[in-house]
């Protein structure tokens, strides 16, 4: 039997889209291999995808800012599975404070979860997939690298705009060698822990006011759209970014 292809999602462990795409791709036929910085919430997703599926799934705790941990957990998937198919950039973090008003530590921080550790990720991946010849990546940003609102924070806004040129970047290299790197810019999409960090006017009004579609996104909409750009009919698409927000910022 063909061994399965093997797909690395990181942050797959929270409330939101990470978890919803490695149970997606699960469901695929991938071999996910499930990473998140929290460590009861780790091992219990993959306790849940191998009773949902009936067979192992690989997990590794992961801060997708230490360079050396992420090229050690590669490192280690490359050898025990002798390949690596799939990379999902999902690790995301943001505080939400003026640019007046922003402490270096929040600059820093959001910078390096979402900017840095989406590049850690590719630096270690790239060789394999180059080795391999063939590989899909998807990044997860935001229509926050877009929108001229203060919503979010300009510090994420930044890091999920540099977060586009390091995809269209890496798709440009990578092309050659079979691999595609793609990005998606969800708007909204609605998890129990997204309470904490944004205001309650964020949230009311906006299923039936800025939603063209009425409701606000489900983490298994991006899911379904990663699900798609890792699969064999995406393969004319690469360095492209695709908005998920149900209409409230159309990205193309
Ligand atoms: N939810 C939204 O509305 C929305 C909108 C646009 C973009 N995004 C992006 O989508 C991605 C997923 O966000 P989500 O809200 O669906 O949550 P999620 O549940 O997919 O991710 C949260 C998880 O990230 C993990 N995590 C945090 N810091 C980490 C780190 N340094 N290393 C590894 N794991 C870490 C947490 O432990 C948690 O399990 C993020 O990149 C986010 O910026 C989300």
């Amino acid at each position: 039997m063909e061994s399965r292809q093997v797909a690395l999602v990181t942050a797959a462990a929270g409330a939101g889209i990470g978890s919803a795409v490695a149970h997606r791709l699960a469901a695929d036929g991938f071999d996910v291999v499930v990473t998140d910085i929290h460590e009861r919430r780790l091992r219990e997703k993959t306790e849940k995808l191998s009773s949902e599926f009936g067979r192992e799934f690989s997990s590794y705790l992961l801060d997708v800012t230490d360079e050396s941990a992420v090229r050690s957990v590669i490192t280690d998937i490359a050898e025990r599975k002798g390949r690596l198919d799939v990379l999902i950039n999902n690790a995301g973090w943001s505080k939400i404070e003026p640019v007046a008003e922003m402490s270096s530590e929040t600059w820093r921080r959001c910078l390096d979860v979402d900017l840095n550790g989406t590049f850690y990720t590719m630096r270690y991946a790239l060789p394999i997939m180059q080795a391999q010849r063939s590989g899909a990546i998807v990044n997860i940003s935001s229509i926050a690298a877009y929108e001229t609102t203060a919503e979010h924070g300009a510090a994420y806004s930044a890091a999920k705009a540099g977060v586009l040129a390091l995809t269209r970047v890496a798709a440009a290299e990578n092309g050659r060698f079979g691999i595609r790197v793609n990005a998606i810019a969800p708007g909204l999409i609605y998890n129990e822990f997204l309470r904490r960090i944004y205001p309650d006017e964020f949230f009311e009004g906006y299923a039936e006011k800025r939603s063209l579609v009425g409701r606000v996104g489900r983490p298994e909409d991006v899911a379904a759209l990663v699900s798609f750009l890792v699969g064999p009919e995406a393969g004319y698409i690469t360095g492209e970014v695709y908005g998920i927000s149900g209409g409230v910022y159309p990205v193309g």
